[in-house]
């Protein structure tokens, strides 16, 4: 398989929106200036602050990314973004269908394929998160879930330039609790699998892995087949953790 670069995404999800997460872009910058990663940095911090995160790192190798956007371009949506305004603010990637956004604003498959769609249409790339709670596991539901989430979360037209999939098993996520290696490899290997045919050149579509990513699992989780990134919450929220993540990924 081709070599994919490895994509390093911080999401800040509601914290660090203001100058703490200014102070944070800079510091991330400056480690990231100063040791020059292999792989790709992602930082996507809340709405209000994405302009200014922007600004700080123009120029360098660090994309910026919104954690949510509407499905519309514009419009009577009080307290909505749309894709357009991400891409406005800086923005190259938008995250649709974070497990936080499908339970707190219960997001149906439906939901985040229109998200994803939107962000597609304001040139933006789509990480798509998918990901089975503790009692699909404990079922043994987990692939069936996955595969229906890719079923029901990828737009038509998606591809491996427009699309990145991030498999975050929901009982993962700010536990620091991961699945074995084994567990991601299957899952991994898996989405792999499902998203032919849905997007265009699967082979070539990262799979992030996200769920208590840590400097130092992440090493560990960054080798095995098919992981071709990490999607980092807590970790992402101090410039060294998140440095040491990247330096994990080579
Ligand atoms: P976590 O969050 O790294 O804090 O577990 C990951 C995520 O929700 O993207």
């Amino acid at each position: 398989m081709a070599e994919l670069k490895t994509l390093i995404a911080g999401n800040w999800k509601m914290n660090a929106g203001g100058a703490d997460g200014i102070a944070l872009a800079k510091a991330v910058l400056s480690g990231a200036t100063k040791e020059s990663f292999s792989c790709e940095l992602l930082l996507c911090p809340p709405a209000v602050v994405l302009a200014a995160v922007s600004h700080v790192v123009d120029g360098s190798p660090i994309a910026t990314g919104g954690q949510d956007c509407h499905a519309k371009a514009k419009g009577a949506h009080t307290g909505d973004v749309a894709a357009e305004m991400l891409a406005a603010a800086g923005a190259t990637y938008v995250i649709v269908g974070h497990s936080e956004r499908r339970t707190d604003h219960k997001e149906t498959d439906a939901i985040v394929r229109a998200k994803a769609e939107a962000g597609h249409r304001a040139g933006l790339v789509a990480v798509i998160c998918i990901g089975e709670t503790e009692a699909e596991r404990d079922a043994g539901e987990t692939l069936a879930v996955l595969t229906r989430q890719i079923a029901g979360s990828i737009p038509a037209g998606a591809s491996a330039a427009n699309t990145v999939i991030a498999y975050e098993p929901v009982w993962a996520i700010g536990t620091g609790r991961t699945p074995t290696i084994a567990e991601v490899a299957e899952a991994h290997a898996h989405i792999r699998r499902e998203i032919g045919g849905k997007v265009a050149e699967p082979a070539l579509t990262r799979i992030l892995y996200g769920g208590s990513v840590k400097a130092d699992n992440a090493a560990e989780l960054l080798k095995v087949a098919n992981v071709n990134g990490a999607l980092v919450g807590g970790a992402s929220l101090e410039a060294a953790s998140f440095l040491g993540i990247a330096r994990a990924a080579g």
